[in-house]
C-alpha cells in the first residue's frame, strides 16, 4: 500500500526513531509499503519516519527499480565506517520542490538487519553513500534542511512557512 509522505514540519520527522525489537508480520508489511511508496514517489530512499512511523527502518534503491539487486532494506542500521568527502546536490521527498548542495562523506559502511532479520554489512560510495547518510539522518530526526546554515536554510524554511500558511504544504 502506498502511504502518504509526511512533510517538513510534521513532528514525526523531527524526532529520533526507536529501534525495531522484532521482525513481526507488521514490520514486513511496513517494509513492503515503504518500498511501494518509495517507487511511486519516485525516490531513491525512504525512512519509516517519512510515512509517520517512528522506527529505525529505511529502504533505498539508487536504480529507482531498474535493477532489483539494488533494492536495500535496513532495519536498526548503524555506521561502521565513514570517510572521504563529496559535495553534491540533495533533495528529500519530505521537502518537495527544494534542494541544496551538501557536503557528506563519500564512502560509508552500514551494518544492520535486512527484511528477513539477517545481519548485513553494505558499503556505499558516491550516490549510495549519500543516500545512506540521508536516510540515517531521518532516523535521528534530521532533514537535509537542518544541515544547512545561514541564508540558505532561512530561505527554504521561510518559503515552507509561507506555503504552509497558504495551505499548500
Ligand atoms: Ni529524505
Amino acid at each position: 500500500m502506498i502511504r502518504p509522505i509526511s512533510r517538513y514540519g510534521a513532528e514525526v520527522l523531527h524526532q529520533p526513531a526507536r529501534p525495531v525489537s522484532d521482525i513481526t508480520p507488521e514490520i514486513t508489511q511496513l517494509v513492503d509499503d515503504m518500498i511501494q511508496t518509495m517507487y511511486a514517489a519516485p525516490g531513491i530512499g525512504l525512512a519509516a519516519t517519512q510515512i509517520g512511523v517512528p522506527l529505525r527502518i529505511f529502504v533505498a534503491d539508487i536504480s529507482l527499480g531498474r535493477n532489483p539487486a539494488d533494492l536495500i532494506t535496513f532495519i536498526n542500521p548503524e555506521f561502521v565506517e565513514r570517510d572521504g568527502m563529496q559535495l553534491e546536490e540533495e533533495g528529500c521527498l519530505s521537502v518537495p520542490g527544494f534542494n541544496a548542495t551538501l557536503a557528506r562523506p563519500s564512502r560509508v559502511v552500514v551494518k544492520g538487519l535486512n527484511r528477513h532479520g539477517e545481519e548485513q554489512v553494505i558499503e556505499g560510495t558516491g550516490l549510495l553513500a549519500r543516500c545512506f547518510q540521508h536516510e540515517m539522518d531521518h532516523l535521528e530526526g534530521t532533514l537535509f534542511v537542518d544541515r544547512l546554515r545561514g541564508l540558505q536554510k532561512d530561505l527554504i524554511v521561510r518559503k515552507i512557512k509561507k506555503l504552509s500558511r497558504a495551505g499548500k504544504w
